[in-house]
């Protein structure tokens, strides 16, 4: 087993990585307040890991309330919000109950909204299933759901007691979300890590072939880096820089799953679109030769995932990203590259680089 922390002082938490951890009762148990948890899943997820998770708790005593959701994008909302709080009333859970999210970043980020709304807050846990969230979603606290005018938009930051991702879940994750969780992965060598992008290079075909150790390494490098962002900047509070810089890509990448109606790109898939339009314009302000744009485009292609985006239409596009959640007094940030392995903050590039560098990255 593998294991990270995320230094935040009193709230700092274990990241545990290997396999075989989902029966792993007693990795769990210390950081439960009472012996009592609200184990929240879906529809595809529960049938597969739920039982062995839940039956080596309730063999130590744990008392669980299973809350299965309906399962995609399209239900990371208040519906589904509700239905936890539904659950959690109508079982009596009270604020030393654990929430317990069991699935991938939808599951994760709505659970987490509800463990940090729910009379006031009540202690969390991650047990992530896909890859995106193992090496994303699951750590740093950022919780929440969509509203049909932009991505995560409705959320507070609510950071787990314990992020336990157990890698032999990745074995039945369906190939188009293995690949678009790479996205994510490629993201962290791109804005800070240039060795593991050169890693992930020589690595991409075992990793698309669920070589266990490349995983979870890939897992490990990639926690490790998020922790030290979200240990240095956890609100993403920083003028310059900081938690911000996770967000390459988003920016166009969320105009795209919302400008498509979510569900329609996964999140990784519409990332990658997002990350070439970025790394476009680093290449229009002269920041990146043509060489390393074909260089982030290849390794794109080899995990499978999309380097152009869908055909909204520049308008669209840019009027869904004055949504965007880094726009401070109407001004938009860009997450861009000054180099490789150099993302910096830009609220300066000009409109007409930015139309040009979205036209240039969408499909004819
Ligand atoms: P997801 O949660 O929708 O999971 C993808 C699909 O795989 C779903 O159908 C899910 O049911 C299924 N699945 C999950 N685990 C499985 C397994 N082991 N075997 C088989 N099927 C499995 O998508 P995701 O890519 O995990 O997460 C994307 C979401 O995460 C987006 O909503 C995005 O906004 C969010 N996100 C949040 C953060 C954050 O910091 N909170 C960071 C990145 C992304
Ligand atoms: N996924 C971006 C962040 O956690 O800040």
């Amino acid at each position: 087993m593998r294991s990270l922390k995320l230094s935040l002082g009193e709230h700092s938490y274990p990241i545990l990585i290997g396999g075989g951890l989902l029966a792993r009762a007693d990795l769990i148990l210390p950081f439960l307040r009472t012996p009592r948890i609200a184990l929240v899943s879906n529809t595809t997820v529960a049938p597969l890991y739920m039982e062995p998770l839940a039956g080596g708790l309730e063999k130590v005593g744990v008392g669980v309330t299973p809350i299965v959701l309906p399962d995609g994008e399209t239900h990371k909302n208040w519906e589904s919000l509700n239905l936890i709080y539904d659950a959690l009333l109508a079982a009596r859970c009270d604020r030393s109950t654990t929430v317990v999210a069991l699935g991938g970043g939808v599951i994760g980020d709505l659970a987490g909204f509800a463990a940090a709304t729910y009379q006031r807050g009540v202690p969390f846990i991650q047990i992530p299933t896909t890859l995106l969230s193992q090496v994303d979603s699951s750590v740093g606290g950022k919780t929440g759901i969509n509203h049909p005018r932009g991505k995560n938009m409705v959320g507070a930051f609510w950071q787990p007691k314990l992020v336990l991702a157990d890698t032999d879940t990745l074995r039945t994750l369906p190939a188009r979300e293995l690949s678009a969780c790479l996205a994510e992965v490629i993201k962290y060598g791109l804005i800070r890590d240039p060795p593991f992008l050169e890693w992930l290079e020589t690595n991409m075909d075992g990793l698309l072939a669920r070589d266990g150790d490349l995983l979870a390494q890939a897992i490990e490098r990639s926690c490790a880096n998020k922790a030290e962002v979200v240990a240095a900047d956890e609100f993403e509070t920083a003028k310059e820089g900081g938690r911000a810089l996770l967000n390459l890509g988003h920016t166009f990448g969320h105009a795209i799953e919302t400008g498509m109606g979510y569900g329609q790109w996964l999140h990784g898939e519409a990332v990658a679109a997002g990350t070439m339009m970025a790394v476009e314009l680093s290449r229009r302000l002269g920041w990146l030769s043509a060489a390393e744009v074909g260089r982030v485009r290849t390794l794109m292609l080899r995990a499978g995932l999309p380097v152009t985006g869908p055909e909204l239409g520049v308008a669209r596009y840019l009027e869904l990203m004055s949504h965007d959640k880094k726009v401070i007094a109407g001004r938009l940030r860009l997450i861009l590259l000054k180099g490789m392995g150099q993302a910096v903050t830009y609220a300066d590039a000009p409109g007409a680089d930015i139309a040009a560098a979205i036209e240039s990255c969408c499909r004819a």
